[in-house]
């Protein structure tokens, strides 16, 4: 493995599990110190004492912990270079059953908890003449059938993407999403277990997407963090405002 980012400070959300866990893990193994917020303390502070990181209590519903994390990251790492927004959650439901609390918390978490977090690391990016990586979704760009809450969140994500590569780069700073079809993760299952939701719906929403390369196994958290790792690096130094799709095919199915 090459050493991309050797001497970089990342700051990263939902590092405890799926796609945060595989690009804490990437980041690090390119040289990066990275420091991991999640509200999953205990997952965060392994993965954290794994990579010889930092770990951070975080919800990214709350404005007054992105300020806290930024702070506590700066303090331990003396800047950040990289911050990757991945934290999020998975909300199923077509419209007329999605209930106002699934809706509020879906947009607080998946869209207002990276714009908290922009905000709060604009000085410290701005210094390190930084990027930032944000997760949004194939579903941001195209409904999927039966999550239109969480396609709306990330269609939101994408919009912010563009919005702050616009603002920031007279800054220096370089903005980019990342937007992953179906990845190998324990969120489906998660969310679908704890919602209440019976998974079939997402066997139709598959099937309505019909992606290209079905026949090969689903996209691994680490092809996705192999990505991130590319927006953030300086060989994509002529990148911003956009959108890397990496859905199988599905978008154009
Ligand atoms: N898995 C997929 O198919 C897929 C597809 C497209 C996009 N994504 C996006 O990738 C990102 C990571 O998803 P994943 O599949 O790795 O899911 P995951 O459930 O495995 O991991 C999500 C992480 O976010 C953390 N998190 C959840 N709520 C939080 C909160 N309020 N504050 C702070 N941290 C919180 C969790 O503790 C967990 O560590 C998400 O933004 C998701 O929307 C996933």
């Amino acid at each position: 493995m090459g050493q991309r980012f050797a001497g970089r400070r990342v700051l990263l959300t939902g590092g405890a599990s799926g796609i945060g866990q595989a690009t804490a893990e990437r980041f690090a193994s390119e040289g990066a110190t990275v420091a991991i917020g999640d509200v999953d303390v205990a997952g965060a502070q392994a993965m954290a004492d794994r990579l010889g990181g930092h770990a951070f209590a975080y919800d990214a519903r709350d404005p007054a912990a992105a300020l806290k994390l930024v702070g506590d990251a700066q303090a331990a790492m003396g800047g950040i270079d990289i911050l990757l927004n991945i934290a999020g959650i998975m909300t199923w439901g077509r419209i007329e059953e999605t209930d106002l609390g699934a809706w509020q918390r879906t947009l607080d978490i998946n869209l207002s908890g990276p714009f908290y977090l922009t905000q709060a690391a604009f000085a410290p990016l701005s210094a390190a003449k930084g990027c930032i990586v944000n997760v949004a979704s194939a579903s941001g760009l195209h409904p999927v059938y039966g999550t239109s809450a969480y396609g709306i969140s990330k269609a939101g994500v994408i919009a912010l993407t563009k919005s702050t590569s616009l603002e920031w780069a007279r800054h220096g700073i370089r903005v980019n999403a990342i937007a992953p079809g179906g990845v190998n993760t324990p969120m489906h299952e998660k969310t679908t277990a704890a919602g209440g939701i019976d998974p079939a719906i997402f066997t139709e929403a598959a099937g309505r997407n019909m992606p290209k390369l079905t026949d090969r196994d689903a996209c691994t958290p680490a092809e996705i963090a192999a990505a991130i790792a590319y927006l953030a690096s300086d060989e994509a130094r002529y990148a911003t405002g956009t959108v890397l799709i990496l859905d199988g095919g599905q978008l154009t199915g």
